[in-house]
């Protein structure tokens, strides 16, 4: 049941693919608690079309722009803050890719071309966002930015890959723009760290199933859906916690905090 907790609220949402993508989610449930914001992804995603359904539903207008491309991001933040008639109240970055892990080289053959790829589209356009937005003076006080995460920044999931390297440094920069941006105008950042969630970036890892039933076995909640990760971020987007920042916040049913389960250990047993 919509409370309007967005109400007035001014945003932009990165990364909705389909709608399995969490950001999908993330507008959607910004729209119905009252939130508008501009929908953002790469042109070459866009050309796939599903964003123009989200588009309508949502009535958000869609800005085109890699996120590794500064003038690209430069033009995102202007438009936006022109089109929503002032400044951005909420940013989502939800955005990940690393071409090592899309074509299965093992973390200890990686193609380091490849490698800035993916610290640059996973972790430094986090960065280059906050950067533009910060210079071009977009963002309002008081305001909430999340980045989306995933635990393998502190512990070894080996087919993560350098994605793990990723969400290290994005969770690093979290910190770092969490602290001037708190200075310079009471901005709030922080990451989510999600559960394994069945998305198209969730699944372009090796073993992705059987590791989800692992993630849920060893959860006692069970694995967070994506409706869930979106709840959340709009907690974050809300008025409610307005001194949370610099965090990496897990939303992972209790995966973080969990030793071992009887289900998993049902499975070894002789
Ligand atoms: N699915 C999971 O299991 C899981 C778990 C924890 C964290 N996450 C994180 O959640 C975020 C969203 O992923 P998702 O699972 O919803 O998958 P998704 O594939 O739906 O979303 C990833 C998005 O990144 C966008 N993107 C890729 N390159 C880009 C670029 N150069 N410029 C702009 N956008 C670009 C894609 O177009 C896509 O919309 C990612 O950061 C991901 O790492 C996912």
């Amino acid at each position: 049941m919509a409370i309007g907790l967005l109400n007035g609220k001014r945003g932009i949402i990165s990364g909705a693919l389909n709608d399995q993508s969490i950001a999908w989610k993330v507008a959607e449930l910004a729209h119905t608690e009252g939130a508008r914001f501009v929908l953002t992804n790469a042109p070459v995603a866009m050309r796939m079309g599903e964003i123009k359904k989200l588009s309508e539903s949502t009535g958000a207008p869609v800005i085109g722009a890699d996120a590794t491309n500064d003038a690209d991001l430069e033009k995102l933040f202007t438009e936006s803050t022109q089109l929503l008639g002032g400044k951005l109240d909420f940013v989502l970055h939800s955005i990940g890719m690393s071409p090592n892990v899309r074509k299965g080289r093992h973390y200890t053959d990686v193609n380091y071309e490849w490698y800035k790829q993916t610290l640059d589209v996973s972790a430094m356009s986090f960065h280059r966002m906050l950067q533009a937005a910060h210079k071009l003076d977009s963002l309002a006080e008081n305001g909430s930015v999340v980045a989306l995460t995933y635990i393998a920044a502190q512990r070894v999931f080996p087919d993560y890959g350098d994605m793990a390297d990723a969400k290290s440094l994005l969770e690093s920069i979290t910190r770092s723009w969490g602290y001037h941006l708190g200075r310079a105008k009471r901005v709030r950042v922080n990451s989510i760290s999600q559960s394994p969630t069945m998305t198209t970036a969730g699944q372009g890892v090796k073993g992705f199933d059987s590791f989800f039933g692992f993630a849920h076995d060893m959860s006692p909640l069970g694995n967070a859906p994506a409706e869930d990760c979106a709840r959340y971020c709009l907690a974050l987007f809300s008025d409610y916690t307005r001194y949370v920042t610099m965090q990496n916040l897990f939303h992972d049913g209790g995966f973080s905090h969990t030793g071992i389960t009887p289900e998993v250990v049902a499975k070894y047993a002789k």
